[in-house]
């Protein structure tokens, strides 16, 4: 009896211990229009509505009470988190000569400290987004007052004064959560094809060298790390567009790839649309999830999105994406924002974790249905459950583009996959017609 009750406490103890769900918050590309109830500088003049919601238009950049909402039903909803990734894309869309640095440099400050206010006991594991710079894009490689000042606001949730020296050259950093998972905070728009401030430079801000390492290093401690960036590498479908200059782009895909052992998850914003990849290592042995998360701002055309993760504490594993909505029509009509459910990722997928894995079979599962019933739901989310009527139908080169942009990351790649795709659908359409003419032959023989 000496192996008895006190081994078996411990022993649930460990259990719980190791399948402990812990969650944290994603939100993303806020895009606060202060003019929304003036001149309205981020609409769209000929598509936004003639009056504008209080909430937002599907057409214009959020106004204050949507970025307030938005933040509240975080509090409500699980106050409690671990962390906030805020993947950046504070700012409105707007001409250059209508902003300044200060402009841009208050409404960072406003949307941190709303952040700081009502989750005030949850680290935000921040990264700057395009439009966060005046003028717009234009991220510096090195040193810069942006970089300084946004150090002083944002330090105390970093919480690790050795970050400080990269964070004032670039705007990087990685820190372990207390849980014990790394974060690694990329400043992707130091590769941003429209950033002409980085043109000459071999690796701006010496982020890659600094990847690289940091990623060896993480290895070595046998730390499993989380991505961070606003940027997402790869494709973004259906548009055919990779964001980034391809001498950063490829790097830094090869850095990553080497790696997809330790990378439980990698989490961007930028595109404003809902979506995921996943990301093989060169050997093909291990692959890592990706992540995009749709944006808090209605423009162009999406209901305003907030996303929680849930992850095992202990390896850092993804489970689940739970995503919340606000039903922008709805809540413009009723004058109260309900923010509420619009999936979780399970449910639609049938999964029971996310690992690379399970999204690579998601994405060979969307191949084979042949009705295309697993693309239509993705396709319905990419939107964040726009209303039908409003959302732009997606066929087939709409959804050759989105399946081969889950798994290639190169022009090339992709390309070649889209092709394949074409020829394997008349290779099936040839063997249809010659069968019809063999079949119509045989009729005619008959009769
Ligand atoms: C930022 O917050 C201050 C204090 O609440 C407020 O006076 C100011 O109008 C806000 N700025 C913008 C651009 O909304
Ligand atoms: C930013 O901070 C660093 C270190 O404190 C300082 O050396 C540098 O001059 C500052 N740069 C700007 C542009 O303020
Ligand atoms: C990353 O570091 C490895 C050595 O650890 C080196 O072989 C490789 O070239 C580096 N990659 C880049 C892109 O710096
Ligand atoms: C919010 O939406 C949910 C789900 O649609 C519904 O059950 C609930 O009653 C709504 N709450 C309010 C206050 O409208
Ligand atoms: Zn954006
Ligand atoms: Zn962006």
């Amino acid at each position: 009896m000496k192996f008895g009750i006190l081994n078996c406490i411990l022993l649930n103890m460990l259990a719980l211990v190791t399948c402990e769900s812990g969650y944290f918050w994603h939100i993303t590309d806020l895009h606060y229009d202060f003019t929304y109830h003036g001149r309205q500088l981020s609409c769209n003049p000929t598509k936004k509505q003639n009056n504008p919601g209080k909430f937002g238009d599907f057409w214009c950049d959020s106004p204050w009470l949507l970025i307030e909402s938005s933040v509240h039903a975080m509090a409500n909803i699980k106050p409690n988190a671990d962390f906030i990734l805020w993947t950046g894309d504070t700012i409105l869309h707007s001409k250059d000569e209508d902003l300044s640095y200060e402009i841009n440099a208050v409404i960072l400050q406003n949307t941190t400290d709303v952040l700081r206010d009502k989750l005030p006991n949850v680290p935000v594991y921040a990264t700057y987004g395009n439009h966060d710079y005046w003028p717009s894009n234009q991220f510096p490689p090195r040193n810069n007052l942006l970089y300084n000042e946004t150090w002083i606001r944002w330090k105390d949730w970093i919480n690790d004064p050795s970050q400080e020296d990269n964070f004032r050259k670039g705007g990087y950093y990685s820190i372990k959560t207390s849980h014990g998972l790394r974060i690694v905070a990329l400043n992707t728009i130091l590769y941003y094809t429209s950033n002409k401030a980085i043109l000459n430079e071999v690796d701006p801000a010496d982020q890659l060298q600094w990847l690289n390492t940091t990623l060896y290093n993480a290895k070595m401690n046998k730390d499993k790390v989380l991505v961070t960036a606003h940027i997402p590498f790869g494709v973004y479908t259906p548009s055919n567009v990779i964001w980034m200059y391809e001498k950063y782009h490829t790097p830094l895909v090869d850095i990553l790839r080497g790696y997809t052992d330790i990378i439980v998850g990698m989490h961007f914003g930028h595109n404003h649309a809902d979506g995921f990849k996943f990301l093989h290592s060169s050997d093909g042995h291990h692959s890592a999830p990706v992540f995009i998360a749709p944006s808090v701002t209605p423009a162009e055309n999406h209901n305003p999105g907030i996303r929680l993760v849930e992850y095992d504490r202990t390896t850092g594993q993804h489970k689940d994406l739970i995503q919340y909505y606000l039903d922008l029509n709805k809540a413009n009509k009723d004058g109260v924002a309900n923010w509420t459910l619009e999936y979780t990722f399970s449910d639609i997928y049938d999964t029971s974790a996310l690992t690379g894995d399970t999204i690579n079979a998601v994405v060979e599962n969307m191949k084979k249905s042949t009705n295309g019933q697993t693309l239509n739901k993705y396709w319905k989310h990419y939107a964040v459950s726009l209303p039908n009527d409003l959302q732009e139908p997606c066929y087939d080169e709409c959804r050759r583009s989105i399946v081969c942009g889950f798994k290639h990351h190169t022009m090339k790649t992709y390309e070649k996959c889209k092709s394949n795709m074409i020829s394997d659908s008349t290779s099936v359409f040839a063997l249809w017609n010659f069968c019809i003419a063999v079949l119509a032959l045989i009729l005619h023989a008959c009769v």
